[in-house]
């Protein structure tokens, strides 16, 4: 029987998953549906356990279930624990139901994509929600030498500090005030949306920073724009990040490394 996976959300038409996965499981010659489930804000569980009920062998999960899915695995990875969120559930042999973060493995991998290995750079991370905490293990366990998180509610920050300061160098500083340059600078926040960026010191760019925006679009975001403008040497959007944690995915399930290229084309070409 061919097996059966979905993504949920609310909303989910607009989701690029099912185009994703269905690259995916072409590329790597797989028997497997993937269908977009749109879920009530509450009714997510039973929605949920009627995808099972269905033979459902694993599920993504995006906005604004994330939380939600964490708190209904029965086992959890290390990046799903210490993010607080899974946007990856897989029924295992036994039934158990797993729940994993890949969110900021794909942007790990997309940087790495671009960048070759990230062995001893510094890397500011601008933001402190969700986006920001599912991308601090992945980016502590990159081999960076330093992260360093601002925000613009600089306590948010500091608490991500609180959680992560096992696992690696990671600090916390305010976000206008901090003068030095870094290797790598990740927006996590939501201000491309609005056409704004985060009031980060121009100095914080040197001319061989490389800036990431986890938003994208067809025209480069506001940060991008202001990046470019500071003499940043080069600026990535998240559609590698979103293209890479399915990515991640697709390989907990199915055990084998899908290639990403040919959809980020197709998905590039369609924005
Ligand atoms: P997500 O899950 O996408 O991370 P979130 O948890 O609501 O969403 O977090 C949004 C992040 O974007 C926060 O870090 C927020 O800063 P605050 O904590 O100060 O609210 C940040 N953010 C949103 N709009 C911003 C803007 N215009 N400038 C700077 N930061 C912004």
């Amino acid at each position: 029987m061919t097996d059966k996976y979905a993504v949920f959300g609310n909303p989910i038409a607009h989701s690029k998953s099912p185009l994703i996965h269905g690259f995916f499981a072409k590329d790597t010659a797989q028997d497997l549906e993937y269908e977009a489930i749109l879920a009530p804000v509450d009714e997510f569980a039973s929605s949920l356990g009627e995808f099972w009920k269905r033979g459902g062998k694993g599920a993504n999960v995006t906005v604004p279930f994330k939380e939600q899915a964490f708190n209904l695995c029965d086992e959890l990875s290390e990046e799903a624990k210490l993010a607080g969120a899974v946007n990856t559930l897989t029924v295992q042999a036994n039934g158990v139901i797993r729940g994993d973060n890949t969110d900021g493995l794909g942007l790990v991998a997309d940087l790495k994509r671009h960048m070759g290995e990230l062995n001893g750079l510094t890397v500011l991370l601008v933001g402190a929600g969700g986006a920001s905490r599912g991308s601090v293990l992945p980016l502590l366990q990159s081999g960076i030498s330093k992260l360093t998180i601002v925000n613009r509610t600089q306590v948010k920050a500091e608490r991500l500090v609180e959680i992560f300061s096992g696992y690696g160098e990671v600090c916390a500083l305010p976000m206008e005030h901090d003068n030095q340059s870094y290797d790598i600078i990740i927006n996590s926040t939501s201000s491309s949306l609005t056409g704004e960026v985060p009031n980060l010191s121009t100095q914080v760019i040197a001319t061989s920073t490389v800036c990431y925006d986890m938003m994208y679009g067809k025209e480069p975001t506001s940060f991008n724009v202001w990046a470019k403008e500071q003499g940043a040497k080069l600026t990535l959007d998240g559609l590698g990040m979103l293209v890479g944690q399915a990515a991640q995915s697709f390989a907990i399930w199915r055990k084998v490394k899908p290639s990403v290229e040919p959809v980020l084309a197709e998905l590039r070409a369609q924005l």
